[in-house]
């Protein structure tokens, strides 16, 4: 089951896709619960059963529905804030299921995650270290610690989410990494268990996940030569999914998945090792199905004006990101359209220079591979309200899953 035409007509599982707009409105995220089962089996089977630990990496998707189905699968979580920390444990994560990632935790969030013992802190520079080696001093507890180390790999990834590079804010070279870890002494409230890398995100070429895991093969022997203690190695998160064809399977989408985690565990045997994924459990588990307000041309430039907008899914604005679009009935292309939203600005578009059909005003519309940092990076521009979402359960129902945001609660904060 997925999204796929019946009838010329787009359904999730079975679901007529007419029937979730006539029910919940537009814009909204359509959830394939099948799918999001489906990708937590498959870093299951391929990940928790060769022995890793995975962390699913929150920011992708937040959604409590979503984290309490990874969690029945055996995923942990990765967290970067007290709000993401405390919904983890709102619906049920325990400490020992978190760990808390991220190039700045104020006070309070390390504060948070010592009193609550979670797994593991992925530190990223000294002034965190000394902080954190101070506050648990104050709680009179070691602080679990992997160091992020900075690998200078290229992922050949979009430069906004390149991040393993070495004039990149994350993490720290391996001079200071291998300084730190072969004098714990500097810090008696500190537990270095291990290093954690994250190169980058949407990473399509399984090349540099291979790279680093060499990298970290002879960074890490070294360490150990030098009489450093590493238990754990975290190697991030960032597999890609294919934007191009999104209703395809995750194997099919993410085809590495088995060999980088065989070739992790041949040259870091020794280590307990973790990922972090996040894109890869959520990208192709949604759409957001949006409504054609009308379309219009100026200058030889066609466009399709729908109620969906950047607030919803900002990623082709900020990324210039690819993102398939599929009218609700099927139709052959007729002409290049550019799919616009209704926010003052230029840059709001969701696709330019596509082939679609011609559409009329209250015809539906969906953009593909909208489950990963869409809702999560949603925002409320231009004073539009958060965009509901709905899940397609198993059993082929459609079931709300969060709310569209009242005008009440968008305006709650101001005095
Ligand atoms: N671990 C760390 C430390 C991270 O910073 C990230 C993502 C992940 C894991 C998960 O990476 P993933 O498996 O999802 O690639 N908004 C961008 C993506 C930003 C990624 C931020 N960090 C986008 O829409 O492409």
């Amino acid at each position: 089951m997925s999204f796929q035409y019946l009838n010329g007509r787009l359904h999730c599982d079975g679901v007529d896709l007419q029937t979730v707009a006539d029910e919940y409105s537009t814009p909204s995220y359509v959830y394939s619960e099948s799918i999001l089962r489906r990708n937590a089996q498959v870093l299951k089977d391929c990940f928790i059963d060769r022995g890793f630990k995975v962390s699913y990496a929150m920011k992708a998707n937040s959604n409590p529905q979503i984290l309490k189905l990874f969690r029945t699968y055996g995923l942990g979580v990765d967290i970067v804030s007290a709000g993401e920390f405390k919904l983890a444990q709102k619906v049920g994560f325990r400490g020992s299921e978190i760990n808390f990632a991220g190039v700045g935790k104020t006070l309070t969030e390390l504060d948070m995650a010592l009193e609550s013992e979670i797994d593991y802190f992925n530190v990223e520079s000294r002034f965190e270290l000394d902080i954190l080696e101070t506050r648990a001093a104050v709680f009179d507890k070691k602080a679990p610690v992997l160091l992020r180390l900075n690998p200078d790999i290229d992922p050949q990834t979009h430069p906004h989410i390149s991040t393993g590079l070495k004039q990149n804010k994350f993490g720290m070279g391996p001079d200071k990494v291998h300084h730190i870890l072969t004098h714990p002494q500097d810090y008696p409230h500190i537990k270095f268990d291990g290093i954690h890398c994250h190169i980058g995100s949407q990473i399509i070429r399984p090349d540099p996940f291979f790279d680093l895991i060499s990298y970290l093969q002879s960074f890490t022997s070294n360490l150990a030569s030098a009489g450093a203690e590493i238990n754990q190695v975290d190697l991030g998160g960032g597999f890609g999914v294919n934007y191009q064809n999104p209703f395809e399977d995750i194997l099919k989408t993410t085809p590495y998945l088995e060999s980088f985690a065989d070739a992790a565990n041949e040259k870091l045997s020794q280590y307990q090792l973790h990922i972090q994924p996040g894109r890869v459990l959520v990208a192709n588990s949604a759409i957001l199905l949006a409504r054609v307000l009308g379309t219009k041309e100026n200058g030889g430039n066609h466009f399709i004006v729908i109620d969906g907008a950047t607030t919803d899914l900002i990623r082709p604005a900020l990324y210039g990101a690819y993102h398939a679009i599929y009218p609700h009935i099927q139709k052959e292309g007729s002409r290049l359209f550019d799919v616009v939203g209704p926010v003052c600005e230029s840059s709001d578009a969701l696709a330019k220079q596509r082939e679609l059909p011609e559409l009329e005003t209250d015809d539906l519309l969906t953009i593909a591979s909208a489950g990963a940092y869409a809702s999560s990076m949603g925002s409320t521009y231009n004073m539009r309200p958060l965009s509901p979402e709905v899940l397609v359960t198993r059993e082929g129902k459609s079931k709300l899953i969060r709310q569209r945001q009242s005008f009440e609660q968008m305006t709650a904060l101001y005095l």
